[in-house]
């Protein structure tokens, strides 16, 4: 089934400067890229884009995350990928939520980080979709329609 997802590239890959290896890995998936840009990640956009996770222990830092605040870079890119099986696709390839147990060969594998000093605090260098509801919520708040290829 030719599903959409986003991917956000967060903003300690950014300041790493890993967005062009990041991307690099993800053009093996064979998905069309249709949507693309830089988005300086206001705390609205990321209370939105969080909003499930209201009150949950990591929410705080999560917004901090997004937002720059652990990196001092508040710049994302946000891409929208589209293929068959592209949420699933996606996040097999970039492993597990904690960056130690994924796979060495998943991007978290490859540049992710485990902070033992912050509780644990995972960078998890990318975010991407769970499930086509939430593909399409978070499509909706990071993209316009006219911002996308042959969007339908
Ligand atoms: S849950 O409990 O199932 O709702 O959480 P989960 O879906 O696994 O994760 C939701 C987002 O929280 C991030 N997360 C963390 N970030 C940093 N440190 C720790 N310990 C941590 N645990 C979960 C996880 O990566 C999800 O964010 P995104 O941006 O979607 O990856």
């Amino acid at each position: 089934m030719t599903e959409k997802t986003l991917v956000l590239i967060k903003p300690d890959a950014m300041i790493k400067q890993l967005a062009g290896n990041i991307i690099s890995d993800l053009y093996k998936l064979n998905l069309e890229m249709i949507g693309l840009k830089l988005v300086n990640v206001q705390k609205e956009l990321a209370e939105a884009h969080y909003e499930e996770h209201k009150g949950k222990k990591f929410y705080e830092g999560l917004i901090d995350y997004i937002t720059g605040k652990l990196h001092d870079n508040e710049n994302v890119i946000a891409i929208v990928y589209q293929g068959e099986k592209a949420i699933q696709k996606i996040r097999e390839f970039i492993g597990e939520t904690n960056p130690d147990r994924a796979s060495p060969k998943s991007i978290r594998g490859k540049y992710g980080k485990v902070h033992t000093e912050k509780n644990n605090w995972h960078e998890t260098v990318l975010h991407a979709s769970d499930s086509i509801e939430s593909a399409k919520r978070e499509i909706d708040l990071w993209f316009d329609k006219k911002e996308l290829i042959n969007h339908s």
